[in-house]
């Protein structure tokens, strides 16, 4: 069974209920689904289905570069952030890595790959999930090579502290020490820029980003990856498989950041449900939930005797549990923001179970 959500397909066939029936909570995409630009774009390409796409990816460089206003020698696009997770691991070959936990699930999965030994780092419920100071020292005595971190977090959805970031940049740079900084989520964070700005002036700073949850492109694939370590950058180019992105994304790719109205849309969206949920999942006493900064929401089940993983699903309704996670256990979930009507739907179903208490 797959790590991550999203698997509909897999959850659909192991429980009889029909993949477009459930609603799913599970993976969090942009419920607006994507621009109309991208299908039309797709629809007048379809002609190309028969070439290579270009090997070097020329155009969507050039569109990521001037979009983060770096040089195109700083950008390395990928088959979605993943393949890039895969690529800088396999570009690094750190021998020893530290991974704060609960985090997302594929920075471990490369790093066993490629025989790392990693140290977990525990957020701890205590802290409020969110890593502080203690982790330079932390880094002063493992000595790590390489540190993932995600901003905001997946599945907290924590966003760290800037000053905090800013500290643990300055370190890493200082001691060699490699930082992948997992972007993914930031596109919903109307005014963050988060770290770009910083890569010319490191070489050993990573950015990895996203595209396919903001632009609700995760079955066509794309992310980005973008460092000051130039040399870096053109040895993942160099060793990678060619034609990894399809042609259609690599287009897509270059359209995208011109979607002004669409992004504009987007943070009109999450600023109204994100808050909508949270209101309404702050009203049940059975749950603790800790303060989203992106389009999703994590919290805590306090009612042992409600599996609510099982009991929404029979309502056709797939949520994230987190129990796989690291750190974590079965009374932790995370869930989307979707569309008003799905968001309404939820609750309702929520409703059923904790004051009606029908499991
Ligand atoms: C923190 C984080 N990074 C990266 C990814 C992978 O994104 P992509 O679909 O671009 O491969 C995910 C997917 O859930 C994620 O949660």
């Amino acid at each position: 069974m797959s790590e991550h959500g999203g698997n509909i397909i897999g959850i659909s066939q192991q429980y009889g209920i029909s993949a477009s029936e459930l609603i799913d909570f599970s993976a969090n995409i942009n419920p607006l689904g994507p621009p109309e630009r991208v299908k039309i774009l797709i629809k007048n390409s379809l002609a190309d289905i028969e070439k290579y796409p270009d090997v070097d990816y020329r155009y969507l460089h050039r569109a990521i570069a001037k979009a983060h206003q770096c040089d195109t020698t700083q950008v390395i696009a990928g088959n979605g952030a993943t393949e890039l997770i895969y690529a800088v691991v396999r570009y690094l070959k750190p021998k020893r890595a530290l991974l704060l936990t609960p985090g997302f699930a594929e920075y471990r999965r490369a790093l066993q790959q490629f025989g790392t030994k990693i140290i977990d780092y525990s957020l701890t419920e205590e802290s409020g999930f969110q890593p502080d100071l203690r982790l330079l020292d932390a880094l002063t005595t493992i000595k790590p090579d390489c540190l993932f971190i995600a901003t905001p977090n997946n599945p907290t959805g924590l966003m760290p502290d800037n000053q905090f970031m800013q500290a643990l940049v300055e370190y890493c740079e200082k001691n060699r020490i490699s930082l992948i900084v997992d972007e993914s989520f930031i596109d919903f964070l109307p005014d963050n820029r988060g770290l770009i700005p910083q890569c010319s002036a490191t070489k050993h700073l990573y950015i990895l980003r996203s595209m396919t949850k903001f632009f609700a492109i995760a079955g066509l694939r794309l992310g980005y990856l973008i460092s000051g370590n130039t040399t870096a950058i053109a040895e993942m180019k160099n060793r990678r498989e060619p034609w990894s992105i399809n042609t259609f994304a690599a287009r897509v790719g270059e359209i995208l950041f011109d979607e002004h109205d669409y992004i504009a849309a987007t943070h009109q969206w999450l600023k109204s449900q994100q808050h909508y949920l949270w209101s309404q999942l702050s009203a049940f006493p059975e749950l603790v939930l800790w303060q989203p900064s992106a389009n999703f929401l994590f919290f805590r089940n306090n009612q042992p005797d409600v599996d609510l993983w099982h009991s929404l699903l029979k309502h056709k309704i797939l949520i994230r549990h987190c129990k796989n996670y690291a750190g974590l256990d079965e009374r932790y979930y995370r869930i989307a923001v979707r569309s008003e009507w799905e968001n309404k739907r939820l609750i309702a179903a929520m409703q059923q179970i904790f004051v009606y208490k029908v499991f």
